[in-house]
């Protein structure tokens, strides 16, 4: 069967890695990127793609209707993959506005625009949106609590969390009330090539190639469930190949690291793996700073339903993902240098000024 891909947010980490992926993957299908190029999307990221005309990338808002409605039928959208939004928790703690336009009125505009497309296309059977989502929906694990699954309650703690909540209930209620093909995911921390350097993995290696601080957060032992980002496409394509419409699905690594210990793997790659470097060993470089207000202290995914049901397990172990991750970046100061603007060092600085001296 060959699907019309929408892929939004299509220039940002994730949804990047999996543009590249389904162009791999699937090579009859059709696919469409709608980005607004926010400060996280980089068009760099799929530009080959653009340019040798196997997506089709459309410049601008899923909070925009008319814009969204004309390009489902222009391009005869089948398939939705619902990236697009305002991802870094430490973003939505300084400015949450941002969050609940795009994140929860952007996925109403999208959920609208596609449910009339789909009506009037006779409601195909075979059509899909699928909703991405990320596990801070679930709220913080202590130390001894079994992993977030399928069947826990809710209990966002964040700006963002929330945010996200919000959409994951649009689109489940869009799919109980309207009979839309709707699946939704919730996924764990991802990592891996073109990761916007504001979050923690990339920030800690590009500090370390600048020699500047690795702000470490409260007592650096905040514990994250790492997954390696082609592990999460491959995840995301067999749930819109195979997934049940209604159906939600967890996704994780079970690779759960405390944010210190990864701070000291990333460090102890880069002393082995980059040629030169200003600091030397890297782990003289972490820095304890003050803690992100409401900072969840665990997550963890049990993944076991998209095993079992749709056959899915992660590939690559963190130890392996990370050193693919750091030779990447190593390779690649072409992607990351320009997004070195003065407004971002600004941003950085500031947030570790804040951070030092609360
Ligand atoms: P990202 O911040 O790297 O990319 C977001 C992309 O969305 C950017 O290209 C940006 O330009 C685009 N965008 C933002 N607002 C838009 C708008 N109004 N209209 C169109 N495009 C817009 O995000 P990411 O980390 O790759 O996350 C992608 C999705 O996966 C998000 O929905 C996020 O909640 C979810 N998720 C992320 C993680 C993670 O670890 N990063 C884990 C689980 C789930
Ligand atoms: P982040 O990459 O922002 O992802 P999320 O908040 O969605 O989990 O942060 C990952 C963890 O790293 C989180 O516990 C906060 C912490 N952190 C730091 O310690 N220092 C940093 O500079 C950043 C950005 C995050």
């Amino acid at each position: 069967m060959t699907r019309s891909l929408l892929i939004t947010g299509g220039a940002g980490f994730i949804a990047g890695n999996l543009v590249h992926h389904w162009a791999a993957a699937h090579p009859a299908d059709r696919l469409v990127v709608l980005d607004a190029l926010t400060y996280a999307g980089n068009r760099a990221t799929i530009a080959p793609l653009i340019d040798s005309g196997r997506v089709a990338f459309v410049h601008g808002s899923i909070t925009d209707g008319p814009l969204v409605t004309a390009l489902l039928a222009d391009h005869g959208i089948t398939h939705v993959a619902h990236l697009a939004a305002e991802s870094h928790v430490d973003r939505s703690i300084s400015g949450p506005g941002a969050f609940l336009d795009t994140n929860i009125h952007g996925t109403f505009v999208l959920l609208e625009a596609f449910r009339t497309h789909w009506t009037a296309a006779g409601s195909p059977d075979h059509w899909r949106f699928l909703h991405v989502s990320t596990d801070e929906v679930f709220g913080s694990l202590e130390p001894h609590d079994p992993a977030f699954h399928e069947g826990t309650p809710y209990a966002p703690r964040s700006p963002y969390a929330a945010s996200k909540a919000a959409s994951d209930h649009l689109a489940r209620a869009w799919q109980h009330t309207y009979g839309l093909p709707v699946l939704v995911s919730n996924c764990s921390n991802n990592y891996g090539p073109y990761h916007f350097p504001e979050k923690l993995i990339p920030l800690t290696l590009i500090n370390i190639l600048l020699g500047r601080p690795i702000p470490v957060y409260g007592d650096g032992q905040n514990v994250r469930d790492w997954l390696f980002v082609e592990d999460h496409c491959r995840a995301l394509d067999r749930i819109l190949e195979a997934g049940t419409p209604g159906g939600t699905y967890c996704i994780g690594g079970c690779n759960e690291v405390a944010n210190l210990d990864l701070v000291h793997q990333l460090c102890d790659l880069m002393d082995e793996l980059a040629p030169e470097l200003p600091v030397r060993p890297s782990r003289g470089l972490i820095r304890f700073v003050a803690d992100r207000p409401g900072h969840d202290r665990r997550y963890a995914i049990d993944a076991s339903l998209l095993q079992r049901e749709l056959g899915w397990q992660p590939q690559v172990t963190v130890a392996e993902g990370l050193r693919r991750t750091v030779a990447w970046y190593l390779a690649h100061p072409d992607w990351w240098r320009p997004l070195l603007s003065d407004t971002y060092a600004a941003y950085l600085d500031s947030q570790y000024a804040q951070r030092l001296n609360p």
